[in-house]
């Protein structure tokens, strides 16, 4: 396979095959890995200057890449690995979740305690995460093909998946003034408009296309209806890409978030319970979780896949993650 003389296509037990032959994710060790100690970072940034376009295609082909066994040891290697890439960096501009600056481009995951897991969900185009601390146990990052979640809920799903399609949805979510660190999607207004002045706020939400209402001093912040599936530009397939997961909080959901939130139909009309509660089933069917192991960089291409994070059972784990357009 023409991996390049650098790279080296490894299987993994927990990897899953695609209907093209391509493999999710697909897994990436030095070549030499027997002595990966030969391998310096400074080799693995000049691999993947030089490897680009086939390192772009590999990731067009399986959605995401796992490297593992380079020698990416610190925060400031992880942020050398984003940087050879030469992916702009994207801001966290109206950011839910509540993240602190590590290093340069990097960022921790999510301050939230780890114990609480994440439902999954997309950010934009490509998403790093490099692992400093692997868990004992738990604290996976379990990811998945959106275009699958898409079949399976279309197969499954009919009527739901074409309401969607039809109305996008609508995202409601309470915010109180100041972060909440113990919450998934923690940020208080303040912090995810960078601002302490309310009209800076609304103007700023608008941008994002949400309408903030003010409950005293807690923002009620309305976004939608958005599209909840799109096409995928290179594939032309149609992708699952919507924060459903996330948001919903009825009964279907595990309450994962103590933010107030919800999610209904551009219509206003309620989602269907029964389908939501298959499609967290369906999620769980076709993710894939590797373990973490120190020094893992896990490249996504947000637009064809949702990530989200497992429980942690028994610490440390630290994961920072690096977000590009
Ligand atoms: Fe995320």
């Amino acid at each position: 396979m023409a991996t390049g003389r650098f790279f080296r296509e490894v299987e993994l037990p927990q990897q899953k095959a695609q209907e093209d032959g391509a493999v999710f994710p697909a897994v990436l060790y030095p070549n030499h890995s027997a002595d990966s100690t030969a391998v310096e970072l400074c080799d693995f940034k000049e691999a993947i200057r030089a490897h680009k376009p086939w390192l772009n295609s590999l990731l067009q082909k399986s959605g995401a890449i796992l490297f593992r066994g380079f020698p990416v040891t610190s925060p400031s290697d992880f942020n050398d690995v984003v940087q050879a890439f030469g992916y702009p960096e994207d801001f966290y501009a109206g950011a839910r979740v509540f993240r602190v600056k590590v290093v340069d481009r990097v960022y921790t995951s999510n301050e939230a305690p780890p114990e609480k897991g994440i439902p999954f969900h997309h950010e934009m185009a490509y998403l790093f995460f490099f692992c400093e601390e692997e868990p004992q146990a738990g604290g996976e990052t379990p990811i998945v093909l959106s275009h699958i979640i898409y079949e399976k809920m279309k197969e499954r799903h009919p009527e739901f998946v074409a309401q969607l399609e039809e109305q996008g949805l609508t995202y409601t979510k309470v915010t109180n003034e100041e972060d909440d660190p113990s919450s998934i999607i923690g940020n208080g207004w303040k912090s995810t408009y960078n601002t302490d002045d309310k009209n800076v706020a609304e103007e700023r939400a608008a941008k994002l296309g949400a309408k903030i209402e003010w409950i005293g001093n807690c923002a009620k912040v309305k976004t939608g209806p958005l599209p909840a599936v799109r096409i995928e530009k290179e594939s032309g397939r149609k992708t699952w890409f919507n924060s459903l997961a996330v948001s919903y909080s009825g009964p279907a959901s595990k309450k994962f978030c103590s933010g107030d939130t919800s999610v209904e139909l551009g219509n206003g009309e309620p989602v269907a319970d029964h389908a939501v509660e298959d499609y967290l089933k369906i999620l769980e069917e076709e993710c894939v979780a590797i373990p973490w192991k120190k020094g893992d960089v896990l490249l996504i291409n947000n637009l064809m896949v949702l990530h989200g994070r497992r429980p942690l059972l028994k610490p440390p784990r630290r994961i920072l993650a690096s977000l590009c357009k």
